[in-house]
């Protein structure tokens, strides 16, 4: 098994060594740096379980310095247990570093033993939490209790541990995507990769491409070798949106691939096996498109052995209240805004309005009515005011034309956009984007994408 490994970051080389010396006598790796500079991209490299962190480096006895990269840690590793240690102990400093999420506070010179229990509890503490959270599931932060609603998430649940291929069907905004990531994240794949393909968004010309890569020199355009999503997806699960916009000469690409879980990237004689699964989403009634001879029937069969059926918004109407008061609740956090409430004239006015963007065009609307209302009371007008354009605002983001842009090139172009409008200010450009902090920093390495913190 691999030893646990903790990270030391101190500017104090004698420290760092006979701590190091300490936790190995203990049976853990242990790696140590001198600047605390270095140390986010080192915890990125290392991977520790753990971090000890002095708090006061040569530049200042205040504790600020380590105090600082505590807080630039806890911003994107919201969970690595770290230890501060003081030569000068106060009790302030203590408070100040946990309210920053400090795990535990040791004092120098440290007692070996009490250094080594305190290490070891945070460690015993961070698995029950991993297993706790391992039980409350990815479905819960799905709402809805309308009965038919409860059955789908029910077999959804159930067969995510499997590695059956699921069909996701459900009108626009139903939560298909949303679904389908909660399907990966119950899976024994949760931990690997989890891929979005919107087939929707490829051309015919393209979709080799992009699904199975190429190697530089395969076309005129292909100036570098490019893994495909396929490749990207191995170990994990592929989540293929949109897979009644396939077109047909896609479509046998596409089955053949599903059938022997081997390809070659273009412009490659070799065969690569991957290992997959695969869940895919559509609103069109793909049976329909059996009959009519628009999509093969081999591959509806090859999608389709566990059918999830979403109901439309429509079919749960009960759900509406229980759906705003989630919304509100997240917006209360994001605009800091505690007093927001609706009114129970609203609550039964939108239960009877009609969402054909349904859930999507639901909490547009409410995002956009407490964008828009000078009070957090909500009433009925305030709704009334922005429901007209919601229906269509749902549905309607131009998009670029197809083959005109990759996925990524999109991805880059919005990241940039959302950073440009929020002054370079992480949290909130995450927010507008839809994604976790953590997630944001992992796109803009990947991509390259230069930005101050
Ligand atoms: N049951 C639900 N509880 C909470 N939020 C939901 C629920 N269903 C959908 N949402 C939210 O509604 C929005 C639309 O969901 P999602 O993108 O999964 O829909 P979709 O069916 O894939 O839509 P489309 O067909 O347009 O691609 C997302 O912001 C999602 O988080
Ligand atoms: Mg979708």
């Amino acid at each position: 098994m691999e030893k646990t490994k903790i990270l030391i970051v101190d500017d104090d080389m004698a420290v760092c060594t006979s701590i190091s010396l300490l936790l190995k006598r203990g049976g853990y790796a242990t790696r140590f740096i001198n600047r605390p500079a270095e140390a986010l991209s080192v915890i990125e490299e290392f991977d520790p379980a753990l971090i000890l962190l002095d708090m006061n480096f040569t530049v200042d006895t205040s504790g600020k310095k380590g105090l600082q990269v505590l807080g630039e840690i806890r911003e994107i590793h919201t969970r690595i247990p770290i230890i501060l240690m003081t030569g000068w102990a106060t009790v302030q400093l203590a408070v100040q570093g946990m309210k920053i999420g400090a795990s535990d506070f040791i004092a120098k010179p440290w007692d070996n033993k009490q250094m080594l229990s305190s290490v070891k509890t945070l460690l015993a503490l961070q698995e029950v939490q991993k297993k706790k959270e391992k039980t409350a599931t990815h479905f819960e932060h799905i709402i809805g209790e309308d009965p038919q609603f409860r059955e789908v998430l029910e077999m959804a649940q159930r067969v995510s541990k499997t590695d059956a291929s699921v069909l996701v069907i459900g009108d626009s905004g139903t939560g298909k995507e949303l679904i389908a990531e909660a399907i990966h994240y119950e899976s024994n794949r949760a931990e690997n990769p989890f891929v979005k393909v919107n087939l929707g968004g490829i051309s015919s010309s393209l979709f080799e491409s992009e699904m199975f890569g190429h190697k530089r020199g395969a076309f005129t355009d292909a100036s570098t070798d490019r893994v495909g999503r396929f490749e990207l997806a191995d170990t994990g699960t592929i989540f293929l949106d949109e897979i009644g916009d396939l077109e047909a000469s896609s479509q046998v690409k596409l089955l053949r691939v599903l059938q022997e879980s081997t390809f070659e990237a273009l412009g490659s004689s070799q065969s690569k096996k991957i290992d997959f699964r695969v869940v895919s989403a559509t609103n069109k009634n793909l049976e329909q498109m059996v009959l009519n001879d628009t999509f093969r029937e081999d591959l509806f069969y090859r999608i389709n052995l566990i059918k999830l059926k979403i109901p439309s918004l429509a079919e749960r109407r009960g759900d509406i209240p229980l759906l705003v008061r989630f919304f509100i609740e997240n917006l209360r956090m994001t605009y800091d805004s505690p007093d927001l409430r609706v009114h129970r004239d609203a609550m039964s006015w939108l239960e009877k309005q009609s969402f054909p963007g349904n859930i999507r065009q639901l909490r547009n609307l409410v995002e956009s009515t407490v964008l828009t209302s000078r009070n957090p009371y909500l009433q009925v007008e305030d709704f009334k005011r922005q429901y007209q354009g919601s229906a269509l605002r749902a549905q309607q983001v131009k998009l670029p034309s197809v083959g005109a842009i990759s996925l990524e090139e999109m991805e880059v172009r919005m990241i940039k956009k959302a950073l440009t409008f929020h002054n370079n200010k992480i949290a909130d450009t995450a927010r507008a984007l839809g994604i976790t902090r953590s997630a944001l920093y992992r796109r803009l390495a990947k991509y390259n994408i230069p930005y101050e913190s």
